[in-house]
């Protein structure tokens, strides 16, 4: 009895230690194409099985100079989603197990700059690119392959995944002009875009309500100008040391940051601040009067468009807007620089032409190209300058017929600022509202008919912020829609349907919570609830 009872306990033993042994080392079968990706990637091929990510994972480079930055990133972005610490490794020895590798070494020209392959095995993750840019939107595919949350055991489903964006230019704009939002709230909306591979932030940074940058030959632009915000609050600006560190910021994520100076109109903020920029040496007050600031004379905190204009007929207007530009453009790595010339409607029409043919030769003698919203096909266009359509299909045709590049931001498709359905608790619908399927069905290459697609730039969403006071509104208007803005930009129209698409964009609910995300949970979206 006492014989036979220790034979048993040491046969428990021996199947406790075995089955200890075949759990760590089981892999569960996983479906890669079930890794509810966006954008969806060029191809999957999935081969069923599953890499376990430990503690033991390290994260190799084969460059360390170049690729440092991603490394640092991958093992933080692990740790904030998954709570595991992963050692980052590089030399010559490049690991055959048990490793993230992050490689340059491939030379495919196929993949271009943003593109990426990643192989992974039950072994081994392998993400190779042609540059450190590649590599980075790869990272974003392998941390949507993560868990949102933390578990037990971190799986990730093998396979290869060969990817690369249709357009090579994928942006939002941020307003933060009408109500002012610090660089801690711009980084947090960067890493949205970043989240989804979108390269591009273009900053509204100075509108009727508010000047937001600061310039140093005519502080009062800033310092007067950006005293006040929409409702009359306390308004704000960014300093340029904050503006370049927002740079930085992006460029480490490779995302361009285009900033915008809005002119001859939505210029209130700027008139009052120095009257020499108006015609009449005082800014006019045409605007609603119980909006006018009454603190702050001359500033503006309505939600009305085009009264205002720079005086486009005297020599001082030009010489603030290139100091403007000429101090922006310094602090400015990226070739873009928007000079706005929406909405003019106080300005006639040949001064608006005039205005705005001189300021894109000003930003091109600051050695940059312009931007401009689609009334400035109406102008003799600088070689390179890009219209941003939003409005008007009549200037997308004047814009093609001058061989312009266009960027597409349809207001009544890609607008952010929209609401979502008329029980929208903040945003307009001047232009539509704009529900999460109708944000996403459409593309930039057949929206305006008769539009060559190798004249379409790439994709915009800006989001405008009238109504949006607080970071958490931003988040509701951004979210859920710009994911499917990501995903047009980069996924080509004939591997896009919504009916797919609403299925991976439900299962990312929950990586919305995990970031505190606070996004509107439309009913068009199959939400897996907890
Ligand atoms: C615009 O929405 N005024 C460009």
């Amino acid at each position: 009895m006492r014989y036979s009872s220790n034979t048993n306990l040491f046969y428990f033993f021996i199947l406790i230690t075995l089955s200890i042994v075949t759990s760590c080392s089981q892999r569960t079968p996983m479906d890669l194409n079930k890794g509810n990706i966006i954008p969806k990637p060029r191809s999957i091929n999935a081969t069923g099985s599953s890499f376990v990510l430990n503690a033991e994972t390290q994260i190799y480079v084969d460059n360390a100079e170049t690729q440092n930055f991603n490394s640092q990133y991958l093992s933080k972005e692990i740790n904030k989603l998954v709570g595991l610490r992963l050692e980052n490794i590089s030399g010559k020895n490049t690991p055959e197990s048990g490793a993230i590798i992050l490689s340059v070494a491939v030379n495919d020209s196929q993949l271009g700059d943003e593109g990426y392959q990643l192989s992974i095995t039950e072994d081994l993750i392998n993400l190779t690119a042609n540059g450190p840019q590649g590599v980075f939107r790869g990272i974003q595919t392998l941390l949507q392959l993560l868990p949102a949350s933390l578990q037990e055991k971190v799986e990730i489903a093998t396979g290869t995944i060969i990817d690369s964006p249709e357009y090579g230019y994928r942006g939002s704009m941020l307003d933060v002009a009408r109500h002012f939002f610090d660089v801690s709230s711009i980084k947090r909306y960067i890493d949205f875009l970043v989240y989804y591979k979108m390269n591009v932030l273009h900053l509204h940074l100075t509108d009727d309500q508010g000047w937001r940058i600061e310039i140093k030959s005519w502080p009062k632009l800033a310092e007067y100008g950006g005293l006040t915000e929409v409702g009359g609050g306390k308004g704000g600006f960014i300093s340029q040391r904050e503006y370049i560190e927002i740079v930085k910021y992006a460029a480490e994520r490779y995302i361009l940051i285009i900033p915008e100076i809005d002119m001859p109109g939505h210029t209130q903020a700027a008139l009052a601040s120095y009257p020499e920029l108006t015609c009449e040496g005082q800014a006019r007050m045409v605007a609603s009067i119980e909006e006018m600031s009454i603190e702050f004379p001359g500033l503006y905190t309505g939600t009305e468009v085009g009264f205002s204009t720079l005086c486009t007929d005297q020599e001082m207007t030009y010489k603030i807007i290139n100091d403007v530009i000429q101090e922006l453009a310094a602090i400015t790595p990226g070739p873009y620089i928007h000079i706005g010339g929406d909405e003019s409607h106080s300005t006639k029409k040949e001064d608006y032409i005039y205005f705005m043919e001189r300021a894109q030769a000003i930003v091109t003698s600051h050695g940059k190209k312009s931007l401009g919203w689609d009334e400035i096909a109406q102008t003799n266009l600088e070689q390179g300058t890009v219209v941003q359509f939003w409005d008007s299909e009549e200037n997308v045709a004047i814009a093609v017929s001058k061989g312009a590049q266009l960027l597409m931001s349809p207001a009544k498709k890609a607008y952010l600022d929209m609401q979502y359905d008329s029980t929208s608790r903040i945003g307009l619908h001047w232009a539509a509202y704009i529900e999460v399927d109708d944000g996403y069905n459409w593309d930039p290459s057949i929206y305006v008919p008769n539009v060559p697609k190798e004249s379409i730039f790439g994709i915009e969403a800006p989001l405008w912020a009238e109504t949006t006071e607080d970071m958490d509104d931003i988040e509701y208007l951004a979210f859920p829609r710009l994911p499917g803005y990501a995903e047009i930009g980069w996924t080509p129209l004939s591997d896009r349907n919504w009916d797919d698409y609403k299925v991976r964009l439900a299962a990312h609910g929950e990586r919305f919570r995990a970031m505190e995300i606070d996004y509107y949970p439309s009913d068009r979206v199959p939400w897996k609830t907890d």
